[in-house]
């Protein structure tokens, strides 16, 4: 059975006091919520250690990135396996930020893939269309071609991966994806993943929506049967939207 998740994804926000004030109200909500699902949080990597140490909740804390290798000379990096060693248990890969702002490419990004395996690290791997590549209708040849590129783990390494489709243009726009537009997408990468590795793969790896989700939306997007949660940015900087988006899944 595939696991639901609802993550969020603090991007550059917060200072070292609202992130743990935060965390804890969101710790609050979780600890009285039992619901059969993982809530995950990926802070700036300078507060993680923090967050770890304040955490008595079921949250996971993730890395929203990291260098591919473990060690050396790379000033200003920090390595997989440092986050691993401090507690960190998910790290993202292919956010549209990272790959479009810092231009992170294919090889990049397979080689972050690798480095979060290795260290074991759960990793949501992220892929999204442009606005142009929706409207000019490729966004399934888009997203088919970055789904492609896992194409080279195995089943094993496949368990420590969740995909998150989170079309560019719905990101921090206020314009999310319709939950048919999303349906359909989420429909199509998981007949993907079937026929790239098999039918337990595609059915077993938990695909989560991003882009805009808010409390507002959060139960109809996660109401369709590809739909297992969401990776969330601006709703997950207060509790309360954040909670209700929780509730919703
Ligand atoms: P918003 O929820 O702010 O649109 O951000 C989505 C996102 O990029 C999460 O990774």
């Amino acid at each position: 059975m595939r696991k639901k998740i609802v993550a969020g994804n603090w991007k550059m926000n917060l200072n070292v006091h609202e992130a743990k004030l935060l965390f804890q109200e969101i710790s609050a909500i979780v600890s009285k919520d039992n619901g059969a699902h993982e809530v995950l949080i990926f802070p700036s990597s300078i507060y993680i250690e923090s967050l770890l140490n304040i955490n008595q909740s079921s949250i996971e804390i993730g890395a929203q990135n990291f260098h591919h290798q473990n060690k050396g000379a790379f000033t200003g990096e920090v390595s997989a396996m440092q986050l691993k060693q401090l507690g960190c248990k998910w790290a993202l890969v292919g956010h549209s930020e990272r790959r479009t702002i810092f231009h992170e490419n294919d090889a990049d990004l397979l080689n972050k893939l690798k480095a979060a395996l290795e260290n074991d690290l759960q990793v949501i791997y992220c892929c999204g269309e442009s606005l142009n590549e929706r409207e000019s209708g490729m966004y399934f040849e888009k997203i088919g071609e970055q789904i492609g590129l896992l194409k080279t783990l195995s089943q094993n390494e496949m368990n420590h991966i969740t995909i998150a489709y989170e079309p560019i243009w719905a990101i921090g726009t206020g314009k999310t994806a319709s939950p048919a537009q999303a349906a359909e997408m989420h429909d199509f990468i998981r007949t993907k993943l079937e026929s790239i590795f098999n039918l337990e793969v595609a059915d077993s790896t938990s695909l989560l929506y991003g882009g805009s989700c808010s409390p507002q939306n959060a139960k109809d997007l996660f109401a369709c049967s590809n739909i297992d949660g969401g990776l969330i940015g601006g709703a997950s900087l207060q509790a309360n939207a954040f909670g209700e988006i929780i509730a919703a899944i």
